[in-house]
């Protein structure tokens, strides 16, 4: 079979352009070569001989020579420029930021439909995992029931390394950073940003839903603390930052990133350090598990170069579960179980709950277990604040259906009726 040979113009050579650079050089079989490098920094020391590299965009993007553009820089809006100018070229594009990708998702599919070329970014989730194609082909829109996963793998790390290993919090950053998973600003991981990017990404290729990050309820592990951790262990459960979307009955979708404790049963649980987790489950294959490096050089570099060997043979996206299917609707009715711990009590709107089963305002430990309507989170930012720290017991959604049911017998449970 005939492969077309691609000739690449690279934008940024940090952690995943030089990795691509390296793998590349490692797979002459592919028929792709590098013909340029754009960076911004030219005095940089790189591993690379320097006639490969310039400062000036154009280079890259007027040669016509240059068929794929790969773009892996860390300024989204910058990135957005190059893609746009790319496609609007002619060039086909690979790309790995998740948070152009997310920030500019509806005009990226305004620009796949009017230039009718590919623009692939499996490295921006879940880096070495292919789940952006899985998702894409293989799951069919009325079977997908749930989706959730680890996606950020700084975070992950972190985790791993202060509940597993007791090292510090900034001690466990430093080492993510020095390992090239954390970005360059680490708050976005920290803080949620950058899972939730990826969260909007993979929702748009599970369900078809094209939102934007400011809609979807999210937060980071910046608030967990050992007392946290304490209460985990005494209840057998890990904390995991857990991207989830779960098809309800009244056949819309559930979405959101949020820490949660997990079974030290649940497939997440296996996950640690940078590796990140995708669990399915579908109607007729139950459960499917994904497991790989979601973050470093050589595991994301190799999702770049996966996409660009697709690119042989004119692989695009389809977006089936938005063009070919009714797209699937988020919704906000449905009620979580959340465990809260707290500084202050007074800082608490105990009336927003539904009910309260566990409840503990000793000095020594301070927090409440509870079910509140999404609703309420999403209007709300106190359980991010002042350093209160709330993360999903396992069992997570509640279903409007199921709430006065539930209702009932926790008030039975508790004595109350
Ligand atoms: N900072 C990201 C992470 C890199 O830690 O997952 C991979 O996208």
């Amino acid at each position: 079979m005939y492969h077309k040979q691609l000739t690449i113009g690279l934008f940024g050579f940090g952690v995943v352009g030089e990795g691509l650079y390296r793998i590349l050089q490692q797979t002459p079989s592919l028929k792709a070569g590098i013909k340029k490098i754009c960076i911004k920094n030219p005095d940089k020391k790189r591993n690379a001989p320097s006639d490969l590299f310039t400062t000036a965009r154009n280079e890259l993007l007027m040669d016509p020579e240059i068929n794929v553009i790969v773009e892996v820089i860390n300024e989204s809006e910058a990135a957005f420029e190059i893609v746009a100018t790319a496609l609007k070229n002619n060039k086909e594009v690979v790309s790995s930021s998740k948070k152009m990708i997310a920030e500019h998702l509806v005009d990226l599919l305004e620009l796949q439909k009017s230039t009718n070329l590919s623009f692939l970014y499996e490295a921006s989730s879940c880096a070495s995992i292919p789940i952006i194609r899985n998702l894409e082909e293989y799951y069919d829109n009325d079977l997908l029931h749930s989706i959730k996963a680890i996606v950020n793998g700084s975070t992950n790390f972190i985790l791993t390394k202060i509940f597993e290993e007791k090292m510090e919090f900034s001690q466990a950053l430093l080492l993510a950073q020095q390992l090239g998973f954390a970005e360059s600003d680490p708050s976005l991981d920290i803080e949620g940003f950058d899972a939730l990017n990826k969260w909007v990404i993979l929702l748009t290729h599970a369900y078809g839903i094209v939102e934007s990050p400011g809609n979807i309820v999210f937060t980071g592990i910046q608030n967990i603390n050992l007392n946290d951790s304490a209460v985990a262990r005494e209840k057998h459960y890990e904390i995991k930052l857990v991207a989830q979307a779960k098809k309800l009955q009244n056949g819309k979708v559930a979405a959101f990133v949020l820490p949660q404790f997990v079974n030290q049963s649940d497939q997440l649980a296996f996950v640690k350090n940078e590796y990140n987790g995708v669990v399915i489950e579908s109607g007729f294959a139950d459960k499917q598990f994904f497991y790989g490096k979601g973050a470093g050089s050589f595991a994301t570099a190799s999702a770049v170069l996966s996409d660009i060997s697709a690119l042989r043979y004119d692989y695009h996206y389809e977006y089936k579960k938005l063009y070919h299917h009714q797209p699937n609707q988020l919704t906000d009715d449905f009620f979580l179980k959340v465990y809260v711990s707290f500084d202050d009590l007074h800082l608490i709107p105990r009336e927003k709950f539904e009910w309260i089963e566990e409840w503990h305002a000793d000095q020594k430990r301070k927090y409440l277990v509870g079910v509140i309507a999404f609703s309420e989170l999403k209007k709300g930012k106190w359980w991010k604040e002042n350093k209160t720290s709330l993360i999903l017991t396992p069992e997570a959604v509640i279903e409007d259906v199921e709430i006065r049911k539930l209702k009932k017998r926790s008030l039975e449970l508790a004595g109350i009726i």
